[in-house]
């Protein structure tokens, strides 16, 4: 049995094995905290009936406007619990949250190598909206998918044109 229940302090001295993942982003503390302490309805995790954290996910709502919107920080979901739908029900929850707060699209970046991920997120609705030049550091840095996926208070779709050339990081908002 999965249960989906929020995030809490202690769950970051178990998180390991979910985030051993090479392509799972991991912070400092005191990010995670942060998070917990302006988006707690953001931060949910996925145990299984063992106590054993299958998959979390970290997000936000920020933006003025017609950009207010909910972020996807992070979404992991570990090895020995994958392709069961938790990432889809994790994101269709944040989803959910978003709604309320009447945000008018949900986004998250992700690598352009991350081959799995994106084509998830078009499986469940989001498109590219942007390319972000060398977002990620590293040697060489990579570049990122800005994914977007419009709400129901975004009615004209607006949040969803893609942006026809890329952007610099500091260009990001
Ligand atoms: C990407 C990730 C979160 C997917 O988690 P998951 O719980 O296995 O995904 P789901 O079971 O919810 O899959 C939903 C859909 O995505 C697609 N999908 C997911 N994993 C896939 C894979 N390995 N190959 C092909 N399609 C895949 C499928 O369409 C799937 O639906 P289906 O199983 O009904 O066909 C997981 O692989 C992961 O944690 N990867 C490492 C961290 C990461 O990349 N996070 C995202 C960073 S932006």
């Amino acid at each position: 049995m999965t249960t989906l229940r929020p995030f809490t302090c202690d769950d970051m001295l178990r998180f390991n094995k979910v985030n051993l993942d090479p392509l799972t982003e991991t912070y400092g503390l005191s990010f995670y905290m942060q998070y917990l302490a302006h988006w707690p309805e953001y931060f949910q995790v996925a145990e299984s009936s063992s106590g054993e954290i299958m998959g979390y996910i970290m997000g936000k709502a920020e933006g003025h406007g017609e950009n207010w919107h909910g972020h996807v920080t992070a979404l992991t979901v570990s090895p020995d619990y994958r392709r069961l739908r938790l990432a889809a029900t994790l994101m269709s929850w944040l989803e959910d949250v978003s709604e309320k707060k009447r945000t008018y699209f949900v986004d998250l970046f992700v690598r352009v190598s991350n081959k799995v991920a994106i084509s998830m997120y078009k499986q469940l609705g989001y498109i590219v909206y942007r390319t972000v030049l060398e977002y990620y550091s590293g040697d060489p840095d990579e570049n990122a998918y800005d994914m977007r996926k419009a709400l129901s208070r975004d009615v004209k779709k607006k949040s969803v044109i893609p942006l026809s050339h890329p952007v610099r990081p500091e260009d990001v908002d």
